[in-house]
């Protein structure tokens, strides 16, 4: 959602804030700002629209020199979007000092802090919750800003990940989080703090993952003349608890190189993502196929086969396109594995008061391993007693450090908001896990062998497809004028509708439905009209016949049919008005291949129609709030 920078070092901070903000931009965007502190003491800057106007605002803003700063992208959740909602937001403490702060998250009881704290005579000037914690900071400062945070977030419910400076300790960079991610990074005579690694992988690949209720102590700054030692520059990291309660922080690697987060010669990271599959799958694979021996291989489950093995029911749980694949998981395992799945809502499952029985097993799945719902889903499972598996991308997020096992997507971080490479990432290690637990239940070495060759030639399969991209841009113009789309399919292919209606509703903001092919009949057939673009997923199986009635029915009411059909499938153009192919694989392999023209045509769309495709109106990456 919304995105964190925060510096503390030798460099000026602006400019640093401002790229920083950049790479965060994909976060949420309706405002940014940031504040720099230096000898005048704090200075902001805020803008309502995208870093670019802030970039020119702080050109033209003075007093923004100095080494130490904050920096914010904002997605409305407390008040609307404008400047006086902008963060950082500012308090003053009792002897005129100023305190700035920059917040991800929700801050529960604000209302009641905030008639706390004008009762104390602060006066608020934005509608936010996070203007209340600066402000609450600023009242209980008595000359350490670390104790102030501490004491402040000690009083505060809900979720926050939080960067604060004060122009009393001007050296000093304060961290903490809740429920929100943020890490800091350590570099040459300087720290940086993030809510995303994005932003802080061009200095540095050096990194401690905060936890829950941790706070971070950062100070970066020139030596004291009188101070016992050469070295002109001193830097301290200090992390405890807000009890200050002492914890170690442990510095790791980041998973992450520049090149991954550089948009190269692509015009939208959408679009570098969805043609870069065939690398990413082959990444998500390496190592994890053994195909003469009919083996999958994933480290992570090593230790738990037995229990995998035992299984008496498992729930897969996430939000938009990671649900989407959970029901595809769903399909799988229940197929492959033979053991009892279903996939729900995150967000529904926390609050039904689940059944969790003895044997069983929860899937979070999850790109950012963030999503509040599905963090939340998660815990309400493990405090019942169920084995949490996690499917997760972002390395040493806290979904999969929550997890008793995982395995890592391994797809590369993920730029464009409308998820892609990721949803292929999360079927293809569904179908590992489908393959390497129905293995130690009732499939024969010789299938799980069969699978295993053809998944490993869906790379391949995804370059001839995306080769197709031109193709699949001139149809969609033909039908860009529509604003009703209906996408259907059957089986493995009716998650895959869900995702196609998905994609294009999200980016090209055209009404889209997605459904099971045969659900049609039971209403939405009367949304039917002349023209109406309905795109069947057709591929060869076991339901292709009824998918060509279904077509059947949609075309004699005159929708106009855009299949995705298996390569060589002359049948089919007698039906439909326009065919994008595929190649043939097994059926529980489809959506790996089917998805992906679906994506581009979305893409295509979004294009056509002249939108944003990396920065849709309204969506976040990350949805850090239930
Ligand atoms: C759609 C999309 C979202 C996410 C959802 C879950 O393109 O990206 O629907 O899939 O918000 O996000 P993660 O996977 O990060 O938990």
């Amino acid at each position: 959602m919304c995105g964190i920078v925060a510096y503390v070092g030798s460099q000026q901070a602006s400019r640093l804030l401002v790229e920083g903000l950049k790479r965060l931009e994909y976060r949420g965007y309706d405002s940014a700002g940031v504040a720099i502190g230096n000898e005048h003491g704090i200075n902001l800057a805020r803008s309502v629209g995208r870093v670019a106007v802030l970039e020119d605002n702080v050109e033209q803003t003075p007093n923004l020199h100095g080494t130490i700063g904050i920096a914010h992208t904002r997605w409305a959740t407390h008040g609307e979007p404008s400047e006086a909602n902008a963060h950082p937001h500012t308090g003053t403490t009792r002897d005129g000092h100023t305190i700035a702060v920059v917040h991800n998250g929700i801050i529960e009881n604000y209302r009641t802090l905030r008639t706390y704290l004008e009762g104390k005579g602060h006066t608020f000037s934005s509608q936010t919750d996070t203007e209340v914690l600066a402000k609450l900071i600023a009242e209980v400062y008595d000359g350490n800003l670390e104790q102030a945070v501490q004491a402040a977030l000690r009083e505060v419910t809900g979720a926050y990940a939080i960067a604060v400076i004060t122009s009393a300790e001007p050296h000093t960079l304060i961290g903490a989080r809740k429920g929100s991610p943020l890490i800091v990074g350590v570099a040459d005579r300087s720290y940086l703090v993030a809510s995303d690694a994005s932003a802080i992988v061009a200095h540095t690949t050096q990194v401690v993952a905060l936890d829950d209720y941790q706070v971070v102590r950062l100070c970066a700054g020139p030596n004291d003349q009188k101070a016992d030692t050469d070295e002109p520059w001193s830097v301290e990291l200090r992390t405890t608890t807000i009890d200050n309660i002492p914890v170690s922080a442990q510095i790791t690697e980041l998973e992450m190189d520049l090149d991954q987060i550089e948009l190269g010669p692509y015009p939208h990271y959408m679009l570098k993502e969805i043609m870069e599959q065939p690398e990413t799958l082959r990444t998500c694979l390496r190592g994890r196929i053994d195909r003469r021996d009919g083996r999958v291989i994933l480290g992570g489950l090593a230790q738990h086969t037995r229990l995998l093995a035992r299984a008496q029911r498992i729930i897969l749980t996430g939000q938009g396109t990671a649900f989407h694949a959970g029901l595809i998981g769903e399909y799988l395992l229940e197929d492959l594995a033979k053991i009892p799945a279903r996939v729900q809502y995150a967000s529904e499952f926390r609050y039904r008061n689940p059944i969790i029985e003895d044997g069983s097993i929860i899937i979070p799945i999850s790109q950012s391993g963030e999503t509040a719902d599905t963090l939340s889903a998660l815990r309400e499972a493990r405090d019942r007693g169920a084995f949490a598996l996690g499917v997760v991308n972002t390395v040493g997020s806290t979904i999969a450090r929550e997890t008793d096992a995982g395995v890592y997507l391994h797809v590369g971080p993920e730029i464009g908001v409308a998820s892609t490479k990721a949803f292929l990432g999360q079927v293809a290690v569904l179908t590992l896990i489908s393959l390497y637990v129905g293995r130690r239940r009732f499939l024969a070495e010789a299938d799980v062998a069969r699978y295993l060759e053809a998944l490993d030639q869906i790379p391949d399969h995804i370059n001839t497809i995306t080769q197709q991209s031109d193709r699949i841009r001139d149809v969609v113009e033909q039908v860009i004028d529509r604003d009703n789309w209906l996408f259907l399919g059957r089986g493995f292919n009716y998650p895959v509708a869900l995702e196609g209606a998905l994609k294009l509703k999200e980016i090209s903001y055209i009404h889209a439905e997605g459904m099971p092919a045969a659900e049609m009949k039971h209403g939405p057939i009367a949304l039917i009209d002349q023209g109406m673009p309905v795109v069947f997923v057709a591929t060869r199986g076991s339901q292709y016949e009824k998918v060509i009635s279904n077509i059947e029915e949609v075309r004699s009411r005159g929708g106009r049919i855009l299949a995705v059909a298996s390569e060589g499938d002359t049948n089919i153009a007698r039906y439909a008005d326009f065919v994008f192919e595929v190649p043939d694989v097994p059926e529980p392999l489809q959506p790996l291949v089917t998805v992906i023209p679906l994506q581009l045509l979305a893409y295509h769309a979004a294009v056509l129609r002249g939108h944003d495709v990396d920065k849709p109106r309204n969506l976040a990456k990350s949805v850090t709030v239930e």
